[in-house]
């Protein structure tokens, strides 16, 4: 038997294939000597069952791949190490195909030959593939403005379908059904992570990237600060950015440096603090806090003030306190004393050190009030 093709495409009797060794579908007693059963649907990557029924008076034997015998009988004629032969009995000839790969799809065909009727059986082989992204946008680092374009490239069988879609923060406007996802001007609210879903019957394959937008900062406005001398003070400056800002601080035109002076500038993330741990009267002041990326920067302006606290501890006190003169001129006008009060600081002055003014009817008000609030 030189050439078992001759005699296998003569031949043929009752023929039953099972896949994975479970029958899926048994021949019956039809007197077609040519049989097409269904098709077998498998997955790549496992092992494919193909068994054929025998029969009494079977005398040759054989399972093709297309035109090529991969077993006559018992003897191996495929030379791929993944095909081999599991049974052969007078009742079924079943040989496996390990590891299944689409280039193994295609028509397979047992051929069985008795003394009475030859007969072949062919079944139509289908090889599913999971969904695999193969070709992904990287990770992607650009300016605000720029034209994004993220790809996804997928293979699979059936052929995948692929879906963009903005993942966090969630947008579902912004999505896209195909292998390309096309963002134009992209703004800063754009920046996040985009998923990429390949889907087939099969199963699922997600991926993301990240994208990341770049833009020059902008800082809120400096708020003026008052504080008392000796007290503590902080100017607080805050910046949009990314990447995050680096800050400058200048008083007036010269910049200032951490630690000097007992002055401390921590940064903390979109956040610039200057402390001064007791503010003097020299630190009384105009102070800029610049925010600089590599995009670009932005400034803004603090005026650090003296607060004159109103201590209530003793009536002199009260006394010196110019806001208070501030808060009552309008009463003062009244009075017959208002030149007095109206001499200017060194009449102040001279009140603390001497008790005349004790007795300015003013201050006795206060002081009538003071003790009315203590009780
Ligand atoms: C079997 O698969 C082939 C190739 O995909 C197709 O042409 C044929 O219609 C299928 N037959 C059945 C019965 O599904
Ligand atoms: C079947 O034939 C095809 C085409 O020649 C080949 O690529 C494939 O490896 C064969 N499969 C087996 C299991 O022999
Ligand atoms: C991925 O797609 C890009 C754009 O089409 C192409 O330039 C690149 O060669 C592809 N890479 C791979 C590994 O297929
Ligand atoms: C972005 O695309 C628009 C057209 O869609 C084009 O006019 C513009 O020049 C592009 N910008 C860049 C930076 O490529
Ligand atoms: C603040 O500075 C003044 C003058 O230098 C000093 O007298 C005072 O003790 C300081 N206060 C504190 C809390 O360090
Ligand atoms: C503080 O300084 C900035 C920059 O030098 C200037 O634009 C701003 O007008 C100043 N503010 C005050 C209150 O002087
Ligand atoms: C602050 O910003 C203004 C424009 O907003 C700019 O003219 C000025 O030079 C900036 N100042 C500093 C110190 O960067």
């Amino acid at each position: 038997m030189k050439n078992p093709v001759l005699w296998v495409v003569l031949i043929g009797i009752s023929i039953a294939l099972i896949q994975q060794g479970l029958p899926v579908r048994s021949q019956g007693e039809s007197q077609s000597d040519n049989k097409q059963m269904d098709n077998i649907t498998i997955r790549q990557g496992e092992t494919l069952f193909l068994s054929c029924s025998q029969g009494d008076f079977v005398t040759h034997t054989a399972w093709l791949n297309r035109s090529s015998i991969l077993y006559a009988g018992e003897d191996k004629w495929s030379v791929d190490p993944r095909v081999s032969l599991v049974t052969l009995s007078q009742e079924e000839f079943t040989i496996k195909i390990e590891d299944v790969d689409v280039t193994d799809e295609g028509q397979y065909i047992c051929a069985v030959q008795t003394s009475s009727r030859p007969r072949t059986t062919s079944v139509h082989i289908i090889v599913q593939v999971p969904p695999k992204i193969v070709n992904l946008s990287r990770d992607l680092v650009v300016n605000e403005g720029s034209n994004v374009t993220l790809m996804c490239l997928a293979n699979g069988k059936p052929e995948p379908a692929i879906v963009w879609r903005m993942k966090s923060p969630s947008d579902d406007s912004l999505s896209s059904d195909s292998e390309v996802l096309d963002i134009p001007f992209i703004s800063r609210y754009r920046a996040g992570v985009y998923e990429c879903t390949a889907a087939n019957d099969i199963a699922v394959d997600t991926q993301t990237v990240e994208l990341t937008v770049n833009y020059a900062p902008s800082v809120s406005d400096g708020r003026d600060v008052g504080v008392t001398l000796g007290q503590r003070g902080v100017l607080q400056c805050e910046a949009d950015a990314v990447p995050e800002a680096d800050f400058e601080w200048y008083r007036d035109d010269r910049r200032i440096f951490n630690g000097l002076d007992g002055i401390e500038i921590e940064a903390a993330g979109a956040l610039s603090r200057l402390t001064f741990f007791n503010v003097s009267e020299a630190d009384y002041g105009n102070y800029t806090c610049v925010a600089i990326n590599k995009l670009g920067s932005a400034n803004t302006s603090f005026v650090l003030y003296e607060i004159i606290e109103p201590t209530s501890s003793t009536l002199l006190q009260v006394e010196t306190s110019p806001s208070v003169l501030e808060m009552t001129s309008s009463d003062l006008e009244q009075t017959p004393l208002q030149n007095d009060l109206w001499e200017g600081p060194g009449a102040v002055q001279d009140g603390n050190s001497g008790t005349s003014t004790v007795f300015n009817p003013f201050c006795l008000l206060i002081a009538i009030l003071q003790l009315l609030l203590k009780f």
